[in-house]
């Protein structure tokens, strides 16, 4: 399976909307060569979670991963969970600041508001219905990977650019400030 090539911030098609998943190409072999391929960009990648605009592909379908608490991200044979057409509906209660990184902005951690649970509505790899919450890390992880079909990156999420910080400094200088999150974290 070849790993793909992740687009960095600059390109264009970061920014763009991508468009619903028709459910009868789901099964289709193209389809999910595409999804198979981005699991293993992913895992390649070291990331969290990656969505097909990150590969050039203008579809609303994502892959991600969520750490067990104290996984490391080498522990690649973890759950994937794959979101084609997800629709999110914030559940209540205050939004909660935690570190995010980005495949396609490489190096960089921030502070990102995000809410801490969603109802999460879409289809499976197999086209199956989805309805499910998701809180807590799997939560801020579906938020910035469905921003990122709408051409949204975490920069544009983020209250205080004071927080950005290259990878290393952060691992110096700042672990302390959000959860215990693996600097590996990204998606
Ligand atoms: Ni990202």
């Amino acid at each position: 399976m070849p790993i793909l090539p992740i687009l960095r911030l600059g390109h264009p098609a970061l920014r763009a909307q991508a468009r619903p998943v028709d459910p009868a190409q789901i099964p289709t072999p193209p389809f999910q060569q595409l999804i198979d391929d981005m699991v293993e960009t992913m895992r390649d990648a070291r990331g969290v979670g990656l969505a097909a605009p990150q590969v050039g592909v203008p579809l609303q379908v994502f892959v991600y991963s969520p750490p067990l608490q104290g996984e490391k991200a080498e522990d690649a044979e973890r759950e994937v969970r794959v979101l084609v057409n997800p629709m999110l509906n914030p559940q209540s209660g205050e939004l909660v600041y935690d570190w995010e990184g980005c495949l396609s902005i490489p190096d960089l951690r921030g502070l990102v508001p995000r809410h801490p649970a969603i109802r999460v509505l879409g289809l499976d790899r197999t086209g199956r219905h989805l309805d499910f919450v998701a809180t807590g890390f799997e939560a801020r992880i579906i938020q910035h990977e469905f921003d990122h079909l709408n051409g949204v990156i975490f920069l544009d999420r983020m209250r205080d650019l004071r927080s950005l910080a290259f990878s290393a400094e952060w691992d110096r200088y700042m672990t302390g400030e959000g959860e215990d999150l693996d600097s590996t974290a990204v998606g």
